[in-house]
Parts: C-alpha cells; structure tokens; sequence
C-alpha cells in the first residue's frame, strides 16, 4: 500500500447519500489517520447535487464530478475518470455507492486497488438491484460484500461479506427497509477492511484475497 508508515491515500467514488463515505470519514477522524491507517485524499461521483459530494465538502476535500453524458462515448468517460481519480495518486480507490461500471482504462490503472461494497452476498445477486433480487427470490438471508473490482459486474475477489437475516415482514415493497438493516451492516465492514487493507496490506492470488 503507502509507502510504509505513511497513511494510504484512498479516493472515495459515491452515486448517492454517501453514508459509507461518511463512516469512512467518522472512523478515520475517530481513530486519527496514522491510527487507521489511511486518509480520504478527494471524492468523486458520476453526478451533481447528491448528499455524498456535500458530505465531502463538508469535510473539507476536494471533490470532482465525471458524467458520462459530458463525453463523447463510454471509454472516453472512462478515461476521464481514470484520470481525475489518479490526479490524487491514491493507493486505493474505494466504489461506496458508485453506480457505474468502470471500463478498461481504469482497471489497467486501478485495477487490484479498486473496492467495492454490494448489498448482498455475491456470487448471488449481483447487479444494481441486489436487494430487491433477493427479495424476489426468496432467499432467507442476504447480506453485503466488500470485494475487489474486476471486468465483470461484481464478479471481483471477495475480501469479506456480512450476513443479515431477512425476515417474513420484508416485503418486496418494503425493500428500502432491509437496504438499510443491510448498509448498517455494511459501514462497519467497509470501516473494517479498508482499515485493515491500508494498515496490513494484501495480496490477491486468483480468487482469494490475503490479509497478513
Ligand atoms: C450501498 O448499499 C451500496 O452497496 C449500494 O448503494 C448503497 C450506497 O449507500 N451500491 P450510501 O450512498 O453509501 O449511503
């Protein structure tokens, strides 16, 4: 990760309220940089006006804001990304919420430092409607899973997932409510790993992520 002693520089990429973003920053201003690990160097998102940038402003860092439809075509955005994600040089990239599928480009230049939080424990459900999808099938326990990103649409080295139960009066309509018993458990995970990540290292080899 960073040079060793130094905290890790981490790029936080959100789409929306930006709640995983904010336990990053609690815990991290909680425990202090060097004790965590790692410090939040920019946040950037696909979108304006969302409760995430706020967050980050609020925080004092630098944000930026890459639209797809601002570019001529998919990798040209991808391009951009890359580019505005590197301009900060992290060590790691973290998708919190991010609801768009990187391309090529940022995998060359990220990919093995780029994690992302899903709310259900991948390999099912994958996609950007994993709640509902668990829902619908009836599953009686779904969950969240930190991994790392790769080509496919969530289909990364798995570094760790969290359980939660779905009970009868989860319905189909009501699925806002297991998202959010879902992201409880997820915060605290993201928090987890991430810390982990930066203070200890890792190695990927195939499928299997390896924490020292
Ligand atoms: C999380 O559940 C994440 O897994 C999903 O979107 C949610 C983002 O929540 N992709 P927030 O923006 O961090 O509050």
């Amino acid at each position: 990760m960073a040079p060793s002693g130094s905290p890790s520089r981490i790029v936080v990429l959100v789409s929306g309220s930006g709640t995983n973003l904010q336990a990053l920053l609690d815990a991290i201003a909680e425990a202090g940089e060097e004790a965590y690990g790692a410090r939040i160097v920019a946040v950037g998102a696909d979108r304006e006006g969302i409760v995430g940038l706020e967050r980050a402003e609020r925080a004092g860092l630098p944000t930026f804001v890459c639209r797809v439809r601002d570019h001529g075509s998919r990798e040209e955005w991808d391009r951009a990304l890359a580019e505005a994600v590197a301009a900060h040089q992290p060590d790691l990239v973290v998708s919190a919420g991010f609801m768009k599928i990187v391309g090529r480009e940022f995998l060359a230049r990220f990919g093995g430092a780029f994690v992302n939080t899903h709310p259900a424990l991948l390999p099912s459900f994958p996609g950007a409607h994993g709640v509902r999808d668990a829902l619908a099938y009836g599953a009686k326990v779904t969950g969240c899973t930190v991994h790392f990103v790769d080509d496919g649409v969530d289909t990364g080295p798995i570094i760790a997932q969290g359980v939660v139960e779905i009970v009868e009066e989860d319905t189909e309509e009501g699925a806002a409510a297991l998202h959010e018993r879902i992201k409880e458990v997820e915060r605290r995970l993201l928090v987890e790993v991430v810390g982990r990540l930066c203070r200890d290292g890792y190695r990927i080899e195939g499928r299997k992520v390896l924490v020292p």
